[in-house]
């Protein structure tokens, strides 16, 4: 494993991560009590703009209940579980974050969804599943993690059947550097973002065209301002998955928005023929 991946995964070991929830969670039930994936919005969404945003990214992918789903990078598994409750679809999920997957799978088991929604652990840079599995993949908040590009959309191309979907919504640069930490790195150097330009580039390349290629950022920094007026989240929140500094992990995210340094992309393409 490289470098650049043992760093990725130190940021996001939560070692613990599965018995702190059982303990936050206890104020929504008992153990055996089913929970809803919105019950859990606060803190399984790790992304800008939380369940909104899959919800969004959902309907621009056409994502429809005879689907089969991958979520890459799949965190703690609210999108996942999100996509299944609301289209019938059965969604796998990989992370590289052991942690991170037995905490998706402990959360799956408490929403009754077992059956149609699972986890491993395994790297984006290669995927445990056979070519052409896949009707649609999905990619949120993840690639700024990720230096090889080409790898990744490609392993992303590989699963994916011919004329399936891929579905991006991430961070991208904009005008300046960022201020660290955010959300996905406490400093540079597990940090690998492009523009959204140089996203688009290295995605055709791999086998893509694009369907949707939007600028969420306008509708991110709105998020960001109400965030900052209605004072913290509900709890629990992220800062139970990622620790009591997350706020100013946010704080940065918003900052560098406002500031224009970053952007927020939200983009669906289709598989191309590949050598065209
Ligand atoms: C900001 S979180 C987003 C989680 C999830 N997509 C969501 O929106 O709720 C980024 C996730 O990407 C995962 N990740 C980063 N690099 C990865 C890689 N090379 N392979 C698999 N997962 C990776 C991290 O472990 C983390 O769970």
């Amino acid at each position: 494993m490289t470098d650049e991946l043992d760093g990725v995964r130190a940021h996001y070991d939560a070692a613990g991560l599965t018995e702190r929830l059982k303990t936050a969670l206890i104020g929504l039930g008992p153990e055996d009590r089913r929970l809803t994936p919105q019950q859990l919005a606060a803190l399984d969404q790790f992304h800008t703009r939380g369940l909104a945003a899959t919800a969004e990214l959902a309907k621009l992918a056409g994502i429809t209940a005879d689907m089969l789903v991958l979520d890459v990078g799949s965190g703690i598994g609210g999108p996942a579980r999100f996509l299944n409750a609301t289209h019938g679809c059965r969604v796998a999920g990989v992370d590289l974050s052991e942690p991170f997957v037995d905490a998706a799978r402990y959360l799956t088991a408490r929403t009754g969804q077992s059956d149609a929604v699972s986890f491993q652990t395994a790297s984006a840079l290669d995927l445990p599943f056979e070519e052409g599995r896949f009707g649609i993949v999905l990619l949120q908040h993840v690639a700024m993690n990720i230096a090889d590009r080409a790898r990744l959309y490609s392993e992303i191309r590989r699963v994916l059947k011919s004329g399936g979907r891929f579905a991006t919504f991430d961070a991208v640069l904009n005008g300046g550097d960022p201020h660290y930490p955010v959300p996905w790195a406490r400093n540079p150097a597990t940090s690998f973002l492009l523009t959204a330009a140089a996203t688009r580039q290295a995605i055709e390349a791999a086998g893509f065209h694009a369907l949707a290629f939007e600028n969420d950022t306008e509708a991110a920094k709105t998020w960001f301002a109400q965030l900052r007026a209605s004072g913290p989240p509900p709890s629990p929140g992220l800062d139970v998955v990622m620790g009591r500094d997350f706020s100013e992990l946010s704080t940065n995210l918003g900052r560098n928005l406002m500031e224009g340094r970053l952007g927020i992309l939200t983009a669906v393409f289709e598989t191309a023929p590949i050598n065209t």
